[in-house]
């Protein structure tokens, strides 16, 4: 284990997992808990830093990861990562289940209302896996860019109430682990479907890009299955607009 003032209890407690947070290194600063987990991960370990300096979002987005404002972790994996996105967001979900109802949002944004809490970004080199999350906690509308603020939130400002970041930690790591567990005894198909559900997509209207149609499937790499006016579309990953109704 490595020092850092913000998990100190992390730290201190061992987590009751049998597989992640085997090993946690907690930093203070850092350009990207996936790069240094690329860098210098082993199987099971997280990385948390308080701040990062050029956190990445998907599609070259960069990540807001300013000091104390919210969780940016990484999980390490060796061979498996099939699910393991759906796995994410599952765990976010469920560990904040008793103070507040969230939903995934394909293709694995966790939100509260419209409102994006939660961004998770998986990344692969050699024979290492490596799932960022980033869950905003304590943000004022203030705090994010302004171009962020009407689609970002936090658990502070769209939940409210007092939160811990070291607790929320502890509850993600710990359901993450679950949910891992399961994968790795029973095959993706263990959260696929669960996973599927909460997005709750299928039959559903959308805008994707240049596709427009109705989901039939999300597949078990959680790409979508559109039907459209010119055949079926596999669409991998991106932005969709519902046109149904949010
Ligand atoms: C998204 O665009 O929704 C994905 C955001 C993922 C952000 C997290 S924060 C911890 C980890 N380190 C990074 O550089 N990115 C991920």
């Amino acid at each position: 284990m490595t020092k850092g003032a913000p998990y100190e209890e992390l730290l201190r407690v061992p987590l009751e997992t049998q597989f992640v947070g085997r090993e946690i290194v907690a930093l203070d600063v850092v350009d990207s808990t996936n790069t240094y987990a690329l860098n210098h991960g082993k199987p099971g370990m997280v990385i948390v830093a308080d701040a990062q300096t050029a956190g990445r979002g998907r599609q070259g987005h960069t990540w807001h990861s300013a000091p104390g404002l919210g969780l940016w972790f990484s999980v390490v994996v060796d061979e498996m990562w099939q699910g393991l996105s759906f796995a994410a967001a599952l765990a976010v979900r469920d560990a904040l289940a008793d103070r507040c109802e969230l939903r995934i949002k394909w293709p694995n944004d966790v939100l509260c209302g419209s409102k994006k809490l939660c961004g998770t970004l998986i990344e692969r080199r050699d024979d290492i896996t490596v799932l960022g999350i980033g869950l905003n906690v304590h943000h004022a509308r203030e705090d994010f860019p302004p171009e962020l603020r009407d689609k970002a939130g936090s658990l502070e400002s769209e939940v409210g109430g007092t939160w811990d970041r070291c607790k929320v930690l502890r509850d993600v790591l710990t359901h993450l682990d679950g949910r891992v567990m399961l994968i790795r005894k029973d095959g993706v198909e263990a959260v696929r479907a669960e996973w599927a559900s909460a997005c709750n997509l299928i039959g559903r209207r959308i805008q994707t890009g240049p596709h427009t149609g109705t989901v039939v499937d999300i597949d078990r790499h959680g790409a979508l299955l559109l039907a459209t006016s010119s055949g079926t579309q596999m669409i991998p990953t991106g932005e969709i607009t519902y046109l149904d109704g949010d």
